[in-house]
């Protein structure tokens, strides 16, 4: 019997033929841009463990939202303890940096590239597992920290080179904000409830907010009139807010403000954003994040400010694809070693050795196969060069050097191989890192 992979899953695969979207160059190329940026901003690497007690989220996101409601991966372990598959980052960063203060700064700046799990309804760029770029700043309260971590995230983006994306700002202010805001918000929606999508119903019940974020195009027209929440914020959320929109200005991030904005986790309370690519369809967010003060005293630590943002991996490469961008290639051997005898192979494998020692990238047939089908591997490799040895060329002494691109040989003499060899690469790296 052959296996298949679980509904909404997928393998990041070595070529990615078919797909280009799971081809690991893509995977590695943003994993290197993520450590480059995070890099520049200050931001150190955390990693956290894939599954957590399951109640941690329950806590953390809250019980209400749909993540904990409908999609989490719980399961028991042999000592009937019930586990979580960790659909989001936020939370368990909080409990390591509750668990162990003793193991970061006062203010961390933190980042993770990570598998996230989620029973979603799978479509292109909603996944069962999907990985996230996350980061979240850890006891700085200023409007200049929300500033900072939104300028992380777009200056990402534009390393990636990715076009047609929207920055959609709101503050959903303090929990008092809120109250009165979910007040008015009954209020106007009360004699409008037979209007309302089943899902929003539902939501009015459990928890009104959400309904802003519903997607149904009856509710969107409903709700074009409905009060914002800007109008219901204290004056302190509201000067935060001002700052965050002014430094934004200053360091020229177009954003738009969208008091729709609530996001679909509860931790969150003011600065909230999303930044969507309108290439997409209907999972355009490929950024999302906001403020979440207080959220370490759900884990048991002292109540400190805080805010991150995640960015799914999946929707960025479909962007950088949809938009035209090749990523490097730079697990390609430079030079294949194609041997036709025993004698020649004893020659290959100690040069092959002694390349690799150099760093050139260098690969060769170990199988001596015919020399069509061998060239034909060194091609689908996508070896720069192909160097073919037999008992002619180690009796004369010399060998063509290949160039797979142009298709141009050179005669080398086997004693210069290394040296040749080494200086091609030198000056193939000097061409690819200019
Ligand atoms: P989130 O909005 O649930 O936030 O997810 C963040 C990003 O992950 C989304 O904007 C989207 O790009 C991607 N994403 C989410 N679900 C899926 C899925 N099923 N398939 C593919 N991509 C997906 C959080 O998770 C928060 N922890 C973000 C955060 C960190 N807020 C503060 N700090």
């Amino acid at each position: 019997m052959k296996f298949q992979i679980p509904k909404g899953l997928f393998d990041i695969l070595p070529y990615g033929m078919n797909e280009k979207w799971k081809c690991i160059d893509y995977w590695q190329y943003v994993e290197s841009v993520i450590h480059e940026t995070a890099h520049i901003f200050g931001f150190k690497e955390i990693r956290t463990p894939i599954f957590e007690k399951a109640e941690l989220f329950d806590r953390g996101v809250g019980a209400t939202s749909d993540i904990i409601s409908k999609e989490m991966y719980i399961f028991k372990d042999k000592a009937d303890r019930s586990l979580a598959l960790r659909p989001e980052g936020t939370s368990s960063v909080m409990r390591s940096y509750v668990e162990n203060p003793q193991n970061f700064s006062k203010t961390p700046k933190l980042y993770y590239i990570a598998p996230m799990f989620r029973y979603e309804r799978p479509q292109a760029g909603r996944y069962r597992q999907h990985h996230q770029f996350g980061a979240e700043v850890i006891g700085i309260e200023t409007p200049e920290q929300d500033a900072e971590i939104i300028a992380m995230l777009w200056q990402f983006f534009e390393r990636l080179n990715l076009k047609n994306l929207e920055l959609n700002l709101n503050s959903i202010g303090d929990a008092g904000c809120r109250e009165k805001y979910k007040s008015a918000l009954i209020q106007f929606l009360s004699p409008n409830f037979a209007k309302l999508s089943k899902e929003s119903q539902i939501r009015f019940e459990k928890n009104p907010l959400r309904i802003l974020d519903s997607k149904d195009q009856n509710d969107k027209e409903l709700l074009k009139k409905a009060p914002s929440i800007l109008d219901f914020l204290s004056s302190s959320s509201s000067d935060h807010f001002k700052q965050v929109c002014s430094l934004l200005e200053q360091i020229k991030i177009p954003y738009v403000v969208n008091s729709n904005i609530v996001r679909g986790l509860d931790y969150y309370n003011r600065t909230v954003f999303e930044i969507l690519c309108t290439d997409l369809g209907a999972q355009s967010a490929i950024g999302a994040g906001g403020r979440y003060d207080g959220f370490t005293e759900v884990f048991g630590g002292k109540p400190q400010p805080g805010i991150g943002f995640g960015s799914g991996i999946e929707r960025i490469i479909h962007t950088m694809i949809s938009q035209g961008f090749q990523p490097p290639e730079n697990t390609s051997p430079f030079i294949y070693l194609i041997p036709l005898d025993q004698k020649s192979s004893d020659f290959c494998f100690l040069l092959m050795n002694t390349l690799r020692k150099l760093k050139v990238p260098v690969d060769m047939d170990l199988e001596f196969k015919k020399i069509a089908s061998s060239l034909q591997k060194a091609n689908q490799l996508k070896a720069k060069f192909s160097l073919v040895i037999g008992s002619n060329e180690i009796e004369s002494n010399t060998a063509k050097l290949k160039n797979m691109l142009s298709r141009t040989e050179e005669t080398v003499s086997l004693n210069q191989l290394e040296k040749i060899i080494k200086d091609h690469w030198k000056k193939n790296e000097i061409q690819r890192l200019s």
